[in-house]
């Protein structure tokens, strides 16, 4: 276990991080907390159906509405995220992101967790398969 300080960065507007990239579905990573990413996204259409095995994920939406389609107990249902609303997928609970309208949201999950989770369905077009990019 390292306890090497960070060197600390300057403040960050979630509008500048936000208005820095165009791609949907491409999570850009904001800051480390601990062995934590704090990324954004902008999102619109849909994800794709995955899991986290390992691990829980947090979203709050920032602007925009996003749908979270979850399968429980052999059941679907769809969590609707409006700006400032947070949620927990929980680890090994599949789960779909999806926006028709558009969204721009803030994940909180640990370091290199993949996009489309350990295991997903077909991978469509608009979603980067990414551990999160520089902004
Ligand atoms: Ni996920």
């Amino acid at each position: 276990m390292t306890t090497e300080p960070r060197e600390a960065t300057e403040p960050l507007a979630l509008s500048t991080a936000l208005a820095s990239f165009d791609a949907i579905w491409s999570p850009r990573v904001i800051a480390r907390v601990n062995d934590y990413d704090v990324r954004v996204a902008k999102v619109a259409g849909e994800h794709v159906w995955h899991v986290h095995e390992n691990t829980d994920e947090f979203f709050q939406v920032l602007d925009g509405e996003l749908l979270i389609a979850l399968r429980e107990d052999g059941a679907e249902r769809t969590v609707t995220l409006v700006p400032g609303s947070v949620f927990v997928v929980p680890r090994g609970v599949w789960h779909k992101p999806s926006s028709p309208r558009g969204a721009s949201m803030l994940l909180f999950e640990p370091s290199g967790t993949l996009s489309v989770g350990d295991q997903h369905e077909e991978v469509p077009d608009q979603v980067d398969v990414t551990v999160g990019h520089a902004l």
